[in-house]
């Protein structure tokens, strides 16, 4: 391939996601295989991100790619107004799998998708017209959902939709209830939420959406009894709740449903990336049989091209078995307690720039500070240029060291292919080791 060729016609042409155009240059890549990737100058990458958190089964999974072809060779495409046997495959598979009366299943292209149609039908099944979501989230960049959002994202596309109230989540290391300990915080969050929705006033409010476990702004993981909290609320008042599992479900946090690891049940549950390792574009809304009630006998007033794409569909129903086959979400919950938990541990004991290590299965994050005592973060909070220098060196220097991490703001998460091994997760964790050193030298000149 001609590196020079690639790089001039992404330039010229490419409009990228994010990013102010000319100050950008992506990388050129040459292929990728299991846990790894490769550029076009051939150097090897552990794909650390799993590319944006999606890559559940890793890079051209021989299975995965069998069965997008073989469906190829069958169908490509047929509209969504028909039965198909893949879509209506992927859908119970899917629907099997999710936890309580959750067994209907609307296909999109994506999350943000699956986040617009979660939130109407919430809004038609309640006839009301509010939703809460939380600071600290991301549920998407369309109209409706960036204004779900509750972080910098959403600021250059205000004003958004109406309605839409934002509540602070449980977040123990900066708590914003100065709680002290993970049942202080779950009950203050709780009474926080409570008085949100009194002074919302709870008949306007159609849902409360939430990620189950928070992604990118922090890998939340929520403490004991919040979620049962919320769940209780939205019960005594009639609010549909709805779990954005679009990063953190099938297998990430060692379940199906990153739901299933709290023993809560929303009333529907968006998804995409992972539930093919986003092969082929999909996510979806799983409705819960009270909710899908509503549209019996009433038309349900939105629709894709390509809701439940043949392809789509059948790397869905081809990744599930494969999941099944291989064991993945007991290999998931083996490295969370035997590679990954204790790794991050020694990280933290180690490097005084490391303020706390959080994750479940294969969803960890590494907060990077200033001050241990302090919790100053590393970098401010949203910051570019000069400021978020600090953070941009240490991710240099874990790509130096053939790991390409996820990072946002002061954090490093570590969130790999969940079928990388033991071994391979452990050398990534040791690149990531000797890259902290860096963070640490940072310090001294603060
Ligand atoms: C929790 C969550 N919800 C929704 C989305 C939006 O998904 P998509 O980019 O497929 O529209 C994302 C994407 O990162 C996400 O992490």
């Amino acid at each position: 391939m001609d590196v020079a060729k690639v790089k001039h016609d992404d330039s010229a042409h490419v409009f990228h996601s994010w990013s102010a155009q000319g100050l950008i240059d992506p990388l050129p890549i040459e292929r990728g295989e299991g846990s790894f990737f490769w550029d076009l100058h051939g150097k090897k990458y552990l794909d650390f991100s799993s590319q944006l958190m999606n890559l559940n089964l890793g890079h051209q999974h021989p299975k995965l790619v069998a069965a997008i072809q073989d469906q190829a060779g069958r169908m490509c495409m047929i509209a969504p107004g028909f039965a198909v046997d893949v879509r209506s495959e992927a859908a119970r598979l899917i629907a099997e799998r999710a936890p309580g009366d959750l067994d209907m299943v609307f296909f999109t292209n994506g999350g943000a998708e699956a986040t617009e149609n979660a939130t109407r039908m919430a809004r038609l099944h309640t006839g009301r017209h509010k939703v809460l979501a939380a600071y600290r989230s991301y549920h998407g960049s369309t109209a409706g959902s960036i204004a779900l959002t509750g972080d910098p994202r959403r600021w250059p596309s205000e004003p958004g939709v109406n309605g839409v109230v934002h509540f602070h989540g449980p977040y123990l290391y900066r708590s914003a209830f100065h709680a002290t300990t993970e049942s202080e915080e779950a009950a203050r969050a709780i009474e926080h939420l409570e008085q949100t929705v009194m002074f919302e006033g709870p008949q306007t409010i159609a849902a409360i959406i939430l990620e189950t476990v928070v992604g990118t702004n922090g890998i939340l993981v929520p403490p004991p009894g919040y979620l049962e909290g919320v769940r209780e609320l939205c019960d005594r008042h009639g609010i549909v709740l709805i779990f954005d599992e679009v990063m953190s479900g099938f297998g990430r946090c060692g379940e199906w449903f990153a739901a299933q690891a709290f023993g809560v049940t929303p009333d529907l549950i968006t998804f995409a990336k992972g539930v093919n390792s986003g092969y082929v574009p999909l996510g979806g809304v799983v409705i819960s049989r009270r909710i899908a009630e509503t549209f019996r006998e009433r038309a349900y007033p939105g629709g894709l091209t390509y809701s439940g794409h043949p392809l789509a569909c059948a790397s869905a129903v081809a990744s599930i078995g494969i999941f099944e086959e291989e064991g993945i979400l007991d290999h998931v919950k083996m490295l969370a307690s035997d590679v990954i938990g204790p790794a991050l541990g020694e990280l933290a004991a180690k490097h005084p720039s490391v303020g706390e290590v959080r994750g479940i299965g294969a969803f960890w994050a590494i907060e990077l500070v200033r001050d241990r005592a302090t919790r100053e973060m590393f970098v401010p909070y949203n910051a570019t240029g000069e400021a978020a220098k600090p953070m941009l060196e240490v991710v240099a220097a874990c790509k130096a060291n053939g790991v390409w991490p996820f990072s946002h703001f002061n954090r490093i998460h570590v969130t790999p292919p969940l079928n990388t091994s033991a071994a391979d997760v452990a050398d990534g964790i040791a690149a990531i080791d000797a890259a902290l050193d860096v963070a640490d030298q940072a310090l001294l000149a603060f």
